[in-house]
């Protein structure tokens, strides 16, 4: 794989708290909980440790802090070898989530709290050699930004032949971040927000976005927890991929990046077609929530060519 040429992964990197208890707490009552930890998270930071334990060559771009707090999250970034050389630094405080893992259940409850803290600009992208890329995702946020970082993308396209695939995970805003999806090869968009825009299953999310993006779209693609993902591709074939299904879920958490990962992976380091690659996806997120955090992913090497045939 030594011609693969790295991955480059733009959004947030976030301190998450995790706390696992044996089931969610009570308001108001004052409880121990089994275990707990400060971890780095983040859709994108999370997705680069999951194509990282695959074996890819990643590149996180996303705004750094010189807080003490972020000590943590910089070491575990450089230990990882996911490499941070184009990402600026603020002296703010970064943003942190308070996470509740509830064991009987499986589920994760996320508060989320980031107060203005300052989001990568086109201008700090537009300093980056994209030579160096084979693939560049976003996460669909701060859409003027972005959609300038994607039509730099774009135009480096129109000038080589090597072209560079853009991915973009789509979890919040959806009016506001609609026009990304008309930028990118591929638009992972999450259950959360399908279920608020009222689509109820991952087929029809497929089909709802095709329809709000149309004449030109991006192959599209939904997982939908236990029940598996769909995927539409430019030529209008969907499919419905299963779900795989661990003896038992212990940790959700980071599930939606582990799936973004493994698709990415399989899309450009193993090549597949769009319904092998949401498989795989499946496979690696499926994998990620039979244990806790994302260190266990790395088992899947083992089994990786195989991985599409199981
Ligand atoms: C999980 C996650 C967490 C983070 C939150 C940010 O998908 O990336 O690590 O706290 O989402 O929205």
């Amino acid at each position: 794989m030594a011609s693969v040429k790295p991955i480059l992964c733009v959004g947030c990197t976030v301190i998450d708290f995790v706390t696992i208890s044996a089931s969610y707490p009570k308001e108001d009552t004052d409880e121990r909980c089994l275990d707990g930890s400060w971890q780095r998270g983040g859709n994108a930071s999370n997705a680069s440790t999951v194509l990282r334990l695959l074996d890819a060559k990643v590149e996180f771009f996303g705004m750094l802090s010189k807080s003490d707090g972020f000590r943590v999250l910089l070491d575990d970034l450089r230990r990882r070898e996911i490499g941070v050389q184009h990402c600026p630094m603020t002296d703010k405080d970064p943003p942190f989530s308070s996470v509740i893992i509830a064991q009987d259940t499986g589920s994760r409850t996320i508060v989320h709290c980031n107060k203005n803290y300052p989001y990568v600009t086109w201008e700090d992208f537009s300093k980056i050699d994209l030579n160096r890329y084979g693939w560049v995702h976003f996460e669909a946020r701060h859409p003027t930004e972005t959609i300038k970082m994607m039509r730099s993308v774009q135009e480096h396209n129109s000038r080589q032949d090597n072209r560079i695939f853009i991915s973009l995970d789509f979890e919040t805003l959806y009016e506001k971040n609609l026009e990304l999806c008309h930028l990118c090869d591929y638009v992972v968009f999450s259950k959360d927000l399908a279920t608020r825009q009222g689509w109820r299953t991952a087929q029809d999310t497929c089909k709802e976005l095709a329809l709000a993006l149309q004449p030109s779209r991006p192959n599209i693609i939904c997982p939908w927890g236990n029940t598996g993902a769909s995927c539409l591709d430019s030529s209008n074939e969907c499919n419905n991929v299963p779900a795989y299904e661990p003896a038992s879920v212990v940790d959700t958490l980071g599930a939606g990046d582990s799936f973004m990962a493994g698709f990415i992976y399989a899309s450009y380091v193993m090549k597949c077609r769009l319904p092998d690659a949401v498989d795989f996806a499946n496979h690696v997120a499926g994998h990620k929530i039979s244990n806790y955090g994302y260190d266990h992913i790395a088992q899947l090497n083992k089994d990786k060519e195989n991985a599409i045939k199981l």
